[in-house]
């Protein structure tokens, strides 16, 4: 394949082409054999290394600057800073662009540009988005494979004149004649840029090879770029798991859940309920696409295709689905090698392994005081290889969605579970919802940080503006809006015990909320939201101490009246783009809490 039959695209691969100067262009078509050319290209240049244990699978290693999302380097690039907003980093385009033009000039130098067709959600569907990625990178085509559908069919859908997100990423690497390549190229962290112009519907991204800054199809289109067009088009795009409950007498709930990233998304969203009888299959584990549908409900559509999971803590244990999911065809990236040629990581078996490679490629031993895998290592897997992956996957009409769920990592103060009393609460709830950090993220790991609906990386726009975009669209869906929950899987004792012992028991929190729905339980009102009454919490064949229990259950009054100052800082962040109808719930919780 050569070029296209759309005018525009040819015109931008044209442009492209002149500015960063590359050794030549390959537009990609999505086959296997496509796939296989770019590993076996990786292969040689002793990037990816071929798993023994895990048929088609391969191991690579980024460079140790370039091991996670990099948020100080993100920008939102508007005409005027206000339209960005507190939470993004904000450049004139007219000086972003300027200052990139001038980073891509002859960027590509001895290296290949591919042209990347993607469509985000199912090729044609009335809901999903296209994409054109432009790279330098053969790793990123084949993560591109996996995590969107990249196939010759989209420039069909797209036709002559169709619409497209054009996204254009660099290493920032150029390769002279001679030049002996790096084992993982990339640019310094001062020249990596990962840059959005809404306005445009623009993507360009320089100088990191890794997860969502090189994956354009992911946090750049489907959340930053994809938020904005939901909110002028009047639907909804979040950082969302979405999955399929089913009762024991055959009823199906569909739930969608906002956590930041690594607080147990993929875990949650491949969940396999304790509870006898409860079913529940995984739709998607980290984006939602929402549209209100003919019948006035929200459905939702996961426009992935694979699932770009963090492998540390991912285990029999903890996740067996995911871990069915990963034997074979994967890209793993900073987990450790085994001697027997498999990966590794922290937390993935019971016993550690005597000898592997860690992340760095060192002899690393289990004396050795770093881990061997990075905090942050990746697993690149197709999400049709979940053995629980819901038969409507793919449907392009999404599912109609019961449940919402926000949360966060807590080791106090927030209980195990409470309910909004409303839709206005809910918005609350979702736009005060703080977490610890961890290492998805650059950042000191810890600290409490308040990350509304997690999406304070992914918002598009400005956040005040996506709180109203909530209130408008609840009031649209009025009666038939999702009810909307706050959980904490993550308390602990006042000795430093985790409380709850999550994972598949998350299901019985999951059934409370599934009775709510049907009126089927009542509930105790508190002054932080609806809790379930004593009882209501199916428990059964669970060990805890009632003494567990009620302190994951307890409503610390002077905690959470401790709690409103940092609330009303959060919330002046937002300046006069605040909904009153915040800062009305703000009162509302201060009256109830006394
Ligand atoms: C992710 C993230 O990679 O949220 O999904 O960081
Ligand atoms: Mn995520």
């Amino acid at each position: 394949m050569n070029g296209s039959k759309h005018p525009k695209l040819n015109a931008w691969v044209k442009e492209v082409a002149d500015l960063c100067t590359p050794g030549s262009i390959v537009w990609c078509d999505g086959s296997k054999a496509e796939y296989d050319r770019m590993m076996a290209l990786l292969q040689e240049r002793g990037m990816a290394i071929p798993l023994t244990k895990r048929p088609n699978s391969f191991l690579f290693r980024t460079d140790p600057s370039d091991v996670a999302r990099v948020e100080d380097r993100t920008y939102i690039s508007t005409t005027t800073q206000g339209e960005a907003g507190p939470t993004n980093n904000w450049v004139h385009p007219d000086e972003l662009k300027k200052t990139m033009r001038g980073l891509y000039r002859g960027c590509m130098r001895g290296r290949t540009m591919y042209v990347i067709p993607f469509s985000m959600g199912p090729v044609g569907s009335p809901i999903a988005k296209i994409g054109v990625e432009i790279t330098d990178s053969a790793y990123v085509v084949a993560n591109m494979h996996i995590m969107t559908r990249v196939s010759a069919k989209v420039l069909d859908v797209l036709g002559e004149n169709g619409e497209f997100v054009p996204c254009l990423h660099s290493i920032g690497a150029p390769l002279e004649k001679g030049q002996k390549d790096a084992p993982w190229p990339c640019a310094p962290i001062e020249k990596k840029y990962i840059s959005h112009f809404p306005e445009e519907n623009l993507i360009w991204s320089y100088g990191s090879g890794y997860g969502g800054n090189a994956l354009l199809g992911k946090k750049c289109l489907a959340l930053r770029i994809a938020s904005n067009i939901a909110r002028r088009e009047g639907w909804m795009a979040e950082h969302m798991l979405i999955l399929r409950l089913t009762s024991p007498e055959g009823r199906k709930y569909h739930i969608a859940a906002a956590f930041p990233s690594a607080c147990g998304k993929t875990n949650l969203a491949m969940m396999q309920p304790s509870l006898p009888g409860w079913k529940c299959e995984c739709i998607g584990d980290d984006i939602a696409w929402m549209k209100i549908r003919t019948d006035d409900r929200l459905h939702a559509i996961n426009p992935e295709a694979g699932f770009f999971g963090v492998a540390p803590g991912t285990s029999y244990g903890t996740n067996p689905m995911a871990m069915d999911t990963l034997k074979e065809n994967v890209i793993f990236t900073n987990c450790a090698l085994t001697d027997d040629g498999d990966v590794w990581w922290e937390g993935m078996t019971e016993e550690t392994p005597k000898h592997v490679i860690d992340w760095k490629g060192r002899d690393w031993p289990p004396t050795s005081r770093e881990d061997a895998a990075h905090a942050n290592a990746r697993f690149t897997a197709p999400a049709r290889q979940c053995p629980v992956i819901s038969p409507d996957w793919e449907n392009p009409e999404g599912v109609p969605i019961d449940i919402f769920i926000f949360g966060g990592r807590r080791s106090s103060v927030v209980p195990l579970v409470t309910e909004a009393y409303n839709w206005d609460h809910g918005v609350f709830m979702g736009a005060t919802a703080a977490s610890e950090t961890t290492s998805a993220n650059i950042g000191a790991v810890g600290n409490l940080r308040r990350d509304p609906f997690a999406m304070r990386p992914f918002c598009g726009y400005h956040m005040g503006d996506y709180f109203t975009h909530w209130f408008t669209m609840g009031d649209t869906l009025g009666h038939k809006a999702p009810r909307i929950f706050y959980v904490n899987w993550f308390r602990k004792s006042s000795g430093g015990r985790f409380l709850w012992p999550g994972f598949s028991d998350n299901s019985r929190v999951l059934k409370w909320m599934c009775q709510r729905v049907d009126g089927k339980v009542g509930a105790k009102e508190t002054p932080i939201g609806l809790m379930p009454k004593d009882g209501d919490l199916d428990l059964s064949g669970l060990n805890i101490p009632v003494e567990s229990m009620k302190e994951l259950m307890s409503v610390d009054l002077a905690a959470w009246k401790a709690e409103i100052p940092d609330i009303e800082k959060h919330f002046a962040l937002f300046g006069d783009r605040l909904p009153e109808r915040l800062r009305q719930q703000l009162e509302e919780m201060k009256k109830r809490l006394g």
